[in-house]
């Protein structure tokens, strides 16, 4: 099994997702190159088992870059992907100090939607899909992030 794996990290925390990532599948003898989106051509994909992409989030939305990236990527139809997104810790409302509800958050929050969205629409076939926090807008990344990172994996792994 071979993974490419694009990423479009700003703030370095979406780039230590991917190493983690390619460091867990590489002990279970799986090759994950990793790439940030910026150096890669998305008509010339190489060839794979299994895509990975993951977008930091910006306004509710998948960061720009990868939106420009997800439209113009050429895969066959019928290839496998995956989702591993860094998104905003949920945060109390500066005026009423509430957290919001799932379903505000779920209205508002649509970074995985609209990466399924454009991917689906490429006739691509999803294998799972995972987000990991960053307890703030630069980061860090949340507490326990690894063990995320590690489900994943461990999803994919059951792909292959
Ligand atoms: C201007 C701005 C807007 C953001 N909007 C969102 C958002 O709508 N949803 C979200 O989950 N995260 C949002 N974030 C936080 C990013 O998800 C976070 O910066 C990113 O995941 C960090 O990953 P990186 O270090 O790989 O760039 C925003 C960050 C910035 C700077």
């Amino acid at each position: 099994m071979k993974i490419e794996y694009f990423h479009a990290s700003k703030f370095g925390n979406g780039a230590r997702v991917a190493e983690e990532f390619k460091k867990q599948m590489t002990v279970k003898g799986v090759a994950v190159n990793v790439h940030h989106i910026r150096n890669v051509r998305p008509k010339e994909l190489a060839p794979a088992d299994l895509y990975v992409f993951s977008s930091p989030g910006r306004i509710g939305k998948p960061i720009g870059s990868v939106r420009r990236f997800l439209k113009k990527i050429a895969i066959a139809p019928g290839a496998k992907y995956a989702i591993l997104t860094t998104e905003s810790a949920p945060q109390p409302d500066k005026k009423t100090g509430k957290m919001p509800t799932e379903e505000e958050r779920t209205k508002w929050q649509r970074v995985r939607p609209i990466m399924n969205e454009m991917l689906k629409a490429k006739g691509l076939e999803k294998v799972a899909e995972g987000h990991v926090l960053v307890t703030s807008m630069k980061g860090p990344l949340e507490e326990g992030w690894q063990k995320k990172v590690e489900d994943f994996a461990a999803r994919i792994s059951q792909e292959g």
